[in-house]
């Protein structure tokens, strides 16, 4: 019986892609502790992100390789991830960066920060939720949040505790009565202090829920906020399309780099499976090309989705099984995806 050899098992593995970042899996440095024993081959695959929407495949396609040697009788294949770190984000030991933004208000913003922070934390990366915004924090409603635990004294604030996320709401630091003036230099200090004095830990994922509009307010968050990359989220109709344009150059001006386009709310599924475009058509597809972003996504109408935010329980844990959840769920991976392809660029 022939002697299987570790440069072998690589050189099998090297022809494996990965069919995102497309490039092999040697190539990319994922194969680790690998191990030959005689006949038995067994490594990790080390994936960019736990939200791999090809893990399935790219496990298979690994396996079929390596058993394809001659001489080889089983692969033991352990599936784990490390998300990259986006260098530029100092000072704090989070990896990636996203914001939720839009131009226009009501569009689905704060449900889908929160179903993608709760989706993503659910398959195992470590998530931070940011609420940004000023006007009308929704995030602690939506995550089922009240308040944030006691922070002991001379500690970084502690941050709130939901579905596995680390959520943080710009609400918990405005005593009521006693409005902040969002301006100029106060504004920045505070975003910054907003930022930095979180007790965020290590995180994967720090999505970043910011306030409709591109005003100054917008424009102050996206300059002090290192961000890897945002996504925008628009509804089908024109109305919305104008609006949006402006967040996409918002982004543009600020380097941040566009991940993808979020069409929410794009149809009803009616009760004969055909679809009613409530809100018109064309939108995410326009703002789409008009941003040179892919499309990541075309969200549904679905009452378990409102019911979600409203109970504090969001969809993609409370139904998973729902049109709305499998929607989030499959965005949450196409947006992991688009970050990791930023960050190997
Ligand atoms: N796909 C959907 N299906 C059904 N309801 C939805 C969907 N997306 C969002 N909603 C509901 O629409 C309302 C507005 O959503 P959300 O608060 O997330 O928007 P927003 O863009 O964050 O708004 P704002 O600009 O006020 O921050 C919420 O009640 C939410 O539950
Ligand atoms: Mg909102």
């Amino acid at each position: 019986m022939p002697v299987i050899t570790k440069e072998q098992v690589l050189g099998a593995l090297s022809t494996v892609m990965d069919p995102e970042l497309n490039k092999d899996l040697v190539t990319l440095k994922m194969i680790k502790d690998m191990q030959v024993q005689d006949s038995k081959v067994a490594f990790t695959i080390e994936l960019t992100t736990p939200a791999c929407p090809l893990k399935a495949q790219i496990k298979q396609d690994a396996e079929n390789a390596v058993m394809a040697l001659d001489g080889v009788e089983s692969v033991d294949i352990t599936m784990g991830a490390r998300v990259p770190k986006d260098e530029k984000i100092k000072d704090l030991s989070i990896k990636n960066i996203i914001a939720v933004g839009s131009g226009k208000g009501g569009v689905g913003k704060s449900t889908i920060a929160v179903n993608l922070a709760v989706a993503l934390a659910n398959c195992g990366a470590s998530v931070g939720l940011m609420d940004a915004d000023i006007y009308g924090p929704n995030v602690p409603t939506m995550m089922g949040v009240e308040g944030l635990p006691p922070t002991p004294q001379n500690m970084k604030i502690q941050p709130a505790m939901a579905y596995g996320v680390k959520v943080m709401s710009i609400g918990f630091m405005v005593t009521p009565g006693q409005p902040l003036i969002w301006r100029g230099p106060m504004l920045h200090s505070a975003i910054k202090q907003f930022l930095m004095d979180v007790d965020w830990g290590e995180l994967d994922y720090l999505i970043v829920d910011l306030p409709p509009g591109t005003g100054d307010v917008q424009l102050s968050l996206v300059q002090t906020v290192p961000l890897s990359g945002g996504v925008i989220v628009t509804t089908p109709q024109q109305v919305s399309f104008d609006d949006a344009a402006r967040a996409v150059s918002m982004f543009k001006k600020m380097d941040v780099p566009i991940l993808g386009i979020i069409e929410n709310m794009s149809y009803l599924e009616m009760e004969d499976g055909s679809q009613r475009r409530i809100f018109g058509e064309g939108g995410g597809e326009n703002l789409a090309r008009m941003a040179g972003a892919p499309l990541l996504s075309n969200i549904p109408i679905d009452e378990n989705i409102r019911v979600g935010g409203d109970q504090g329980d969001p969809v993609v844990i409370a139904m998973p099984d729902s049109p709305g959840a499998i929607a989030m769920e499959a965005l949450a991976q196409a947006i992991a995806a688009r970050m990791s392809m930023e960050i190997y660029q």
